[in-house]
């Protein structure tokens, strides 16, 4: 039989999308995925948009279009980023199809087997399953309850000389952490002074519950070094597989040029959607709707783990809370109980680069009702 690649080797797809597979049986409580609640999916909207969209570019929009990205969405996708304090030219951004995309491009265009890239421990695995497709070495840097620490970062980049460092700066997949200010600096002078490429991936920031918002990495970077990523799914959708990248222009390039290979460009039809639904000024009304909505379901869950006298990060937006389980028990075993009783999560382990912690999971408080919240915790509660 033909042998698969060996970019595959140890590679066997991510065990969120094994857990979703639970979660679609009916009556299973999920605090897995990081699905955006289904009150905040506005299919009548977005219909209006895309009729809207076709009757007045249609031609254009079903056509072969750019690798480049849809001029309309390019535009407005730059004055979303400058309202966020990331200057970015339309010319200097990509629209991809989900910042998944733009993980895997950038892999494309930096890494050869056996180059290092810096993550965070714990990290996004949706992540590490690309970079590990490119057989890229994972390597940790230390963080704490104010993220990466940015002396780890320096330490490691003269060990392991990385092509890149990967970083999820605010309210992070899967802690719920967000990076200080400070170490924001720091980080973007690391990028100048040892000439590394940052990719800063930035899903969460506009779901921010209580605080202040913080300015990006990018903000303070002056080498041109940083790459900034935005998404649309936890805002808008999803479904609609949209997101775009800043990234300097000899990157930006190497990254056209991937996407051309992949899938050529973004669906048309999706990026004049999101393109009509920032120029219509619909977004700072509908984060209002689901800041309140997941801020009331993040405060239950909170409120439910401090019953259960679980250790948990207090996060102040984003999608998720990350918990220690008390007296070292492992969470695969608790996942394994909590299923019979219709609950699910993941496990912590799973995000982490080299693995362990198995004493650690992910739980998610978007995707259910603040009662739904209360009564999954009950389940887990017996099950701890
Ligand atoms: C940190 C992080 N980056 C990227 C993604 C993927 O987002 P997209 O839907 O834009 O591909 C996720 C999704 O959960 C995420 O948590």
């Amino acid at each position: 039989m033909p042998s698969f690649a060996a970019r595959y080797n140890g590679i066997t797809g991510s065990a969120i999308r094994e857990i979703f597979k639970i979660i679609a049986r009916p009556g299973v409580i999920s605090f897995a995925g990081g699905n955006p609640a289904a009150e905040a999916l506005e299919e009548e909207r977005i219909a209006d948009l895309a009729r809207e969209a076709l009757g007045s570019d249609g031609k254009r929009i079903l056509q072969y279009g750019g690798s480049e990205g849809w001029p309309p969405l390019k535009e407005e996708a730059s004055r979303f980023l400058a309202q966020r304090g990331v200057d970015a030219a339309p010319d200097s951004l990509l629209p991809v199809s989900g910042t998944t995309q733009t993980i895997d491009l950038v892999c494309k265009a930096l890494i050869d087997p056996g180059d290092t890239i810096l993550v965070e421990n714990p990290s996004f695995l949706g992540a590490f399953q690309t970079m590990r497709l490119y057989q890229a070495r994972l390597s940790p840097i230390e963080t704490d309850e104010r993220g990466a620490i940015p002396e780890s970062i320096e330490e490691a980049i003269l060990k392991t000389r990385p092509k890149l460092v990967y970083l999820i700066p605010t309210f992070q997949n899967p802690t719920g952490v967000t990076l200080s200010v400070e170490r924001r600096k720091a980080i973007a002078a690391l990028a100048a002074r040892h000439d590394i490429y940052i990719l800063e991936d930035d899903p969460y920031r506009d779901l921010r519950y209580t605080g202040d918002d913080l300015p990006a990495i990018r903000s303070f970077d002056e080498s041109g070094r940083v790459l900034y990523m935005s998404s649309f799914s936890k805002l808008i959708s999803p479904g609609l597989r949209v997101g775009v990248v800043a990234a300097p222009p000899d990157l930006l390039r190497k990254m056209v040029v991937g996407k051309q290979s992949t899938d050529l460009h973004t669906d048309q039809l999706s990026q004049a959607i999101v393109a009509r639904y920032l120029a219509r000024g619909y977004l700072p009304d509908h984060l209002a709707d689901i800041r309140a909505l997941y801020g009331e379901r993040l405060n239950r869950m909170l409120a439910g783990l401090d019953r259960m006298g679980i250790e948990h990060t207090t996060p102040e937006g984003g999608l998720f809370v990350w918990c220690r389980l008390p007296g070292g028990r492992d969470a695969r075993a608790a996942l394994d109980l909590a299923i019979r009783k219709n609950v699910a999560f993941v496990p912590g382990t799973h995000f982490y680069c080299d693995g362990g912690h198995e004493d650690t999971l992910r739980l998610n408080f978007s995707n259910s009702d603040p009662d739904t919240i209360d009564r999954g915790l009950s389940a887990l509660a017996e099950v701890i």
